[in-house]
């Protein structure tokens, strides 16, 4: 007979809490996507906040690359705002958007320095047409990323985002705009703030993710997955 002590268990126990309480994202459901993400709410001005959400598949791997899907809601004197998929300015994608008329443009990014960061290939989007969209007081997008959940951390180690605990984020926004904003390689002036948090990505799985995003792009689930 096998007996788990008392000790052991509560250590167990004590190794799981912090992940589940230490996120500083909350569930968000988004009846026009379909999507389950989690939510992170960064201060913008006072009485504003910037919306961070992801929603990634329900099974992923742990240390294997998988798809995500993020969603912004920015108030509209938000001139850019960008997620940093591995919590820091340097050495991990940034999803940086910005708003154009009713749309939106969403611009890949990396650099291994704190300076203006260069379009990277090595993460893609595919923004949907719902749930990107503006109104009097703010403008959305939703997309498909390809290549934010691992990526070259150095030039020896990838990182792959843990996708059943919490992942350092970080986030940065300015209320200056694009110099160009229709084009997704436009310049863009540095930030007026920046803050780091602990994003939940076990709220943010979605069993039925490859069929939601073949709803959203409009394609067929065949050429989704
Ligand atoms: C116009 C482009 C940008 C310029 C010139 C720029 C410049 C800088 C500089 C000089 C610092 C160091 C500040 C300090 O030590 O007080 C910094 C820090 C930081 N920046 Fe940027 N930045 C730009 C765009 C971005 C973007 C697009 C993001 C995220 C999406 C970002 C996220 C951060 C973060 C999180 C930090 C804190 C330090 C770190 O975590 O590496 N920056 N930036
Ligand atoms: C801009 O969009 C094109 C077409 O979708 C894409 O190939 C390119 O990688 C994007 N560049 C950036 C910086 O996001
Ligand atoms: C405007 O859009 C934002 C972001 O999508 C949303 O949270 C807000 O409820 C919308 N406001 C109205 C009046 O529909
Ligand atoms: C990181 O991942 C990329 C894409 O899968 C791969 O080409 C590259 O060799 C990997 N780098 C390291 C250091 O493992």
């Amino acid at each position: 007979m096998r007996l788990i002590s008392g000790t052991t268990a509560v250590a167990a126990l004590m190794a799981l809490v912090p992940e589940t309480l230490a996120a500083d994202s909350a569930v968000f459901r988004d009846s026009e996507t379909g999507f389950t993400f989690s939510q992170y709410s960064a201060p913008y001005k006072i009485g504003k906040t910037i919306a961070f959400r992801v929603a990634v598949p329900s099974g992923a791997t742990p240390g294997q690359p998988y798809d995500a899907v993020i969603q912004v809601a920015a108030p509209n004197d938000v001139g850019w705002c960008g997620l940093a998929w591995g919590g820091r300015m340097t050495n991990d994608p940034l999803t940086v958007a910005w708003a154009n008329g009713q749309s939106a443009v969403v611009s890949s990014r990396f650099t291994t320095q704190h300076s203006f960061p260069q379009p990277y290939t090595g993460a893609s989007y595919e923004v949907f047409r719902t749930g990107t969209k503006s109104n009097s007081t703010h403008w959305q997008y939703t997309a498909l990323c390809r290549g934010c959940t691992s990526f070259p951390a150095s030039s020896s180690r990838n990182t792959t985002l843990n996708p059943n605990g919490a992942n350092t984020f970080a986030f940065a926004y300015a209320s200056g705009k694009p110099s160009n904003p229709s084009s997704n390689t436009s310049s863009f002036p540095v930030h007026d703030s920046y803050n780091y948090w602990s994003h939940d990505f076990a709220s943010a799985a979605n069993p039925d993710f490859v069929s939601l995003v073949a709803r959203n792009s409009g394609r067929a689930l065949e050429f989704v997955a």
